[in-house]
């Protein structure tokens, strides 16, 4: 196996710095200049080595790919190929929907294809490896990292994760990448939603809610795994033994490569985990954590701790083995340029075909959140206004952008305009910043507004609002959207909401005033298309949301999968005060949109809920059917969902689980009967003793079209 030749070669200063990870940039100039300019001056890395460097992050193009692996090479005594990483999170030069919006399409296979998609752009850039899946639960919309997640409940969260995992990765050919599941674990757990911040949870929360995701994506053979910024039970992830080396290699037999996040080594100093770069190296080395992002811990001490006799050179060896035979199984050893190839970049990225699988994702991944009956407009309307900061401007393609460019995202207008032509209008109306007071471009919308037969109004955030390190206190849209809507209502009750965000908003008032609200998520590249197909009944809005939408912020977190409490307050109570309960006093417990919801064009109708047995013996298999019927006047997809309730556990149970879906198109009168077998392995869950076992009693069954659907059914575990 070449990868174990390779490493018998090595010596040790070798081995070390091939689980160093730099930025392509640092290799650009054949010269060797960059080096001495690029990042790497600041990690202060050994010159001699610095061509041993194992692995790179942050590619553009594939000429810089082909430019860095050439200069590489030809300075490189050993010639091992670095490979190139990427965080290729919804797209790399075609962008999808932020993974929060294609998880609402609650579509495997759209989850699976996007993915597909996008590794063969990237593998066209020469790019190796994804920094994706991410597939952190998340329960707080102030942090800006919700946009790249799948949300608040972990079966989903693992439907999801198996499915890009496998789409990337496919049978690891040309066109596929290494996906890299992240991050490791629980980072979006983050205290007050505020990026890099204290997680601190039980393990039975721990392993019930947040690590699920994590091993659906190594049961899909995941390739990578990266080490979380945050800390699990007081100690950060890149150092921390017994989740890196106990749970995943250990209980999940993970043997891939373990990256840590960007600097995530060093960091562990300012955690006060450790007192400096040697300790920092000791701790992830042992953590079994193989490659160190753009930080100079084992690349400044890992040498002498072999010395010290504190780390062994069979532990670097495994590492260095690890990251060896991945680059061996992609290939690189014989084709260090591996799938780069110019022209054909130019000929697939952003192409018709992408952009059409990009514009699908957008009209599956749209929610509805809101309709009195507006939607959809009329291709024949005779004139329509397009208003708003969002209206006319590409930066609706979401915060992880990689390759992806604004001046190539189809803007709502020009969706508009694609459908109705000169029929369509545009005003501003008024800025997207968060804190923009400025009115003064009120006037010429509203007067536009008044002469039109209906408004297209696109609201809501700058998706750089969202993404890493872009948290908020204040998740309502800012008060001159809110004037700019009243305005307008004023003058035309036709009026639609296009809303644009990276997360859930507090939009309680929104909900009160807008006659319809379509929830676009930042779309992608063919966002204004998709948009504007929604809109006019070319596509059908088919997403439910898969993350709570609050009321108010006040409310967060709020989550549909809790706990009952000892002082549960009554559904029926909910807009009553009742002091004495788990309850405010000037706001009611539930959500404004909860888990699961989404609406339609058309209406769906459940009947004949059955269950096959009203006892479950060990190994048997219950069988939870319904009807659904379209009673309303479009062909469109309904998201049938099944909830389970364990009533009484050795420990608390969540209210209900999503336990199973089912995305179904029904015809206009078309009726279908849905399916779901419940299974013991499904009532398993980590109990007092964390201990992953279903105990006998009763379990209440659920099937409906979102998470507030009542308990139709129960049956006796025996
Ligand atoms: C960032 C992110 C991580 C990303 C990495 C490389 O800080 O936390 O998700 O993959 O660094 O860009």
């Amino acid at each position: 196996m070449k990868a174990q030749q390779i490493l018998s070669k090595m010596t040790l200063d070798e081995k070390i710095y091939h689980l160093v990870q730099m930025t392509t940039m640092t290799y650009l100039k054949a010269d060797g200049t960059d080096i001495v300019t690029g990042p790497s001056s600041t990690m202060q890395l050994d010159k001699e080595y610095i061509y041993d460097v194992g692995t790179l992050l942050n590619l553009v193009g594939a000429q810089t790919m082909i430019d860095a692996q050439t200069n590489f090479l030809n300075h490189s005594k050993r010639k091992i190929p670095p490979i190139f990483m990427q965080d290729v999170i919804h797209g790399h030069r075609t962008l999808y929907p932020i993974n929060l919006g294609v998880a609402a399409s609650f579509d495997r296979q759209l989850a699976h294809d996007v993915a597909k998609m996008a590794a063969k752009e990237a593998s066209l850039d020469g790019v190796s490896v994804a920094f994706a899946p991410m597939v952190d639960l998340v329960r707080d919309p102030r942090w800006g990292r919700v946009m790249e997640s799948s949300g608040e409940d972990p079966y989903l969260n693992s439907e999801m994760a198996a499915a890009t995992v496998k789409g990337f990765q496919g049978d690891m050919g040309k066109y596929n990448v290494a996906a890299c599941v992240k991050h490791f674990a629980a980072y979006g757990g983050a205290e007050a939603g505020r990026d890099y911040n204290t997680v601190d949870m039980s393990e039975r929360t721990l392993r019930e809610y947040y690590l699920p995701s994590y091993k659906a994506a190594v049961d899909a053979g995941v390739k990578m795994l990266m080490t979380a910024f945050n800390i699990v039970d007081g100690v950060p992830c890149s150092g921390n033994k017994w989740l890196v080396n106990d749970v995943l290699r250990g209980e999940w037999g993970f043997d891939g490569v373990v990256i840590s996040d960007y600097s995530a080594f060093e960091e562990m100093r300012n955690h006060g985990y450790c007192a400096d770069r040697k300790e920092c190296a000791y701790r992830a080395m042992e953590a079994s954590a193989d490659i160190e992002m753009m930080s100079p811990c084992y690349a400044h001490h890992l040498k002498e701790l072999v010395e010290e006799g504190k780390i062994t050179v069979e532990q670097i060896d495994k590492a260095v083995l690890r990251v060896l035979k991945l680059k061996e199984e992609l290939g690189v050893f014989d084709n260090p340029y591996r799938s780069v190839d110019v022209e054909e970049a130019k000929r697939v990225q952003v192409g018709p075909e992408h952009r059409a699988i990009a514009r699908y994702a957008a009209e599956q991944s749209a929610v509805l959140l809101k309709n009195d009956g507006i939607l959809p407009l009329s291709k024949d309307i005779k004139s329509v206004a397009v208003i708003g900061p969002n209206a006319d401007t590409g930066a609706i393609h979401g915060s992880w952008f990689c390759g992806g460019k604004i001046e190539e995202t189809i803007t709502v207008l020009e969706g508009v305009k694609n459908i109705v032509g000169d029929r369509a209008f545009y005003a501003k109306g008024c800025n997207i910043e968060y804190d923009s007071t400025d009115e003064s471009m009120i006037d010429e919308a509203v007067e536009l507004a008044s002469k039109v037969d209906a408004v297209i109004l696109c609201l809501g955030e700058h998706q750089d609002y969202s993404g890493e390190g872009n948290c908020r206190t204040n998740i309502e849209i800012p008060a001159v959207q809110y004037k700019l809507l009243d305005k307008i209502l004023e003058v035309n009750k036709n009026t639609a909401v296009a809303l644009f965000t990276g997360r859930p908003l507090a939009i309680w008032e929104l909900d009160k005033k807008a006659p319809a609200i379509l929830n676009m998520w930042m779309p992608g590249t063919e966002g204004g298309n998709a948009c504007a197909n929604l809109i006019f009944g070319n596509a059908v809005p088919s997403g439910k949301i898969t993350m709570t939408f609050p009321r108010v912020l006040g409310q967060v977190p709020i989550y549909y999968n809790a706990y009952r409490t000892g002082r549960p307050k009554l559904e029926e109570d909910d807009f009553n005060r009742v002091r004495f309960t788990s309850s405010y006093l000037d706001m009611p417990n539930s959500p404004l949109y909860p888990f699961g919801y989404g609406l339609s064009y058309t209406e769906f109708e459940y009947s004949d809920f059955k269950l096959s047995q009203d006892t479950m013996n060990r190994g048997d298999t219950l069988v939870a059917s319904v009807k659904v019927k379209n009673v309303g006047k479009y062909k469109a997809k309904e998201i049938v969902q099944l909830y389970i309730h364990d009533v009484v556990g050795s420990a608390v149970r969540p209210m209900k689980e999503l336990k199973g879906f089912h995305k179904i198109e029904l015809d206009v009168g078309e009726e279908k009967t849905v399916e779901f077998k419940i299974t013991e392995e499904m009532l398993k869950y980590w109990n007092k003793e964390i201990k992953f076992v279903a105990e006998s009693g009763k379990f209440e069954v659920f099937i409906g079209k979102d998470s507030t659907c009542k308990p139709y059914a129960s049956f006796e575990l025996i």
